[in-house]
C-alpha cells in the first residue's frame, strides 16, 4: 500500500501572475522539460536519458541558482521542484534561451515528491535556499524544515550526498539547526561550529539580495547522511 501523505499545512502559498511569455514558455516547453508527478516513483534516468550525478533544488523561485549551476555543470543533472508558476515559466524560457539540456522541472509540493517520488540514495545534492521563513509563531508549522521532513531528505541522499541550506532569517536558521541536528539520519558538516561558511560558488539569489538589503546576516548549513 502507498504511504499516505503527511498531514501538515503547506509550506507555500500560490501567488503572483504569470506574464504572457511565461505562460507561453510553460505551454511550449513543459512537454520537454517538465516532469509530471502523479504520486508514483519518478524515473529520473529515463527523464534525462543518462546516468549522471543528480542535484535537486527545492523552491528555486525564479531559478537564479538552478540555472547558474546547470550551466556551470553540464555533467550533472538538475531537478527543480517549485509550485510558483511565474518562476517555472521564467526558468523554462531560460532553459530554451540558454540551450540547457540538464534541467527538469517538477511542479508539485516538494515534500510529497520526497515522500513518494524519489528513490532512497538517489540524490547527490539537495539544495534549499532561502525557504519561506514563516516568521509568525502561529505559522511555524508551515516551515518546510520539520521533524517529519528531515528523514525524507536524509533518505534521498547518496552515501556521499550533501544537503545544503541557506537562510537570512536567524530564527529560522536556529529552527533548522534544532530540527536537522536532532535527525539521527543526518550529520552536521559544520560540527560544533553549527553553520558552514558561505560557499563561494553558491550563486546569489533574489531572496539573498533582499535579506542583505534588510541588513540580515546569511546562514549556510550543510549535512551529510549518517550511514
Ligand atoms: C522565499 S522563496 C526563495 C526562492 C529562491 N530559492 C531564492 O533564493 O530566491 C521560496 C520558494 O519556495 C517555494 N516553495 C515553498 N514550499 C515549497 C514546497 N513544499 N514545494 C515546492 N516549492 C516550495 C515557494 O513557491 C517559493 O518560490
Amino acid at each position: 500500500m502507498e504511504p499516505s501523505p503527511l498531514v501538515r499545512p503547506r509550506s507555500y502559498v500560490t501567488r503572483g501572475r504569470k506574464t504572457e511569455a511565461q505562460s507561453r514558455a510553460i505551454e511550449e516547453l513543459w512537454p520537454a522539460f517538465g516532469l509530471e508527478f502523479d504520486g508514483s516513483p519518478l524515473d529520473l534516468e529515463a527523464a534525462f536519458g543518462r546516468t549522471a550525478p543528480r542535484v535537486v533544488e527545492i523552491g528555486f523561485g525564479n531559478g537564479e541558482n538552478l540555472l547558474t549551476l546547470a550551466e556551470r555543470h553540464p555533467d550533472r543533472d538538475f531537478v527543480g521542484i517549485e509550485v510558483h508558476g511565474a518562476g517555472i515559466g521564467r526558468v523554462l524560457g531560460a532553459i530554451r534561451d540558454d540551450g540547457l539540456t540538464n534541467i527538469r522541472i517538477i511542479r508539485h509540493d516538494a515534500v510529497e515528491v520526497f515522500e513518494r517520488g524519489l528513490a532512497a540514495a538517489s540524490l547527490d545534492e539537495v539544495l534549499i535556499f532561502f525557504p519561506d521563513p514563516w516568521p509568525k509563531a502561529r505559522h511555524h508549522r508551515r516551515r518546510l524544515i520539520q521533524p517529519e521532513v528531515a528523514p525524507l531528505l536524509a533518505r534521498a541522499l547518496t552515501d556521499d550526498g550533501v544537503l545544503r541550506l541557506a537562510t537570512d532569517w536567524e530564527p529560522y536558521a536556529e529552527h533548522m539547526i534544532d530540527v536537522l541536528d536532532a535527525e539521527p539520519g543526518l550529520v552536521n558538516l559544520a560540527g560544533d561550529a553549527r553553520f558552514v561558511p558561505r560557499p563561494d560558488d553558491r550563486p546569489v539569489t533574489k531572496f539573498e539580495r533582499r535579506g542583505e538589503r534588510l541588513g540580515h546576516a546569511i546562514f549556510d548549513l550543510a549535512y551529510r547522511p549518517a550511514r
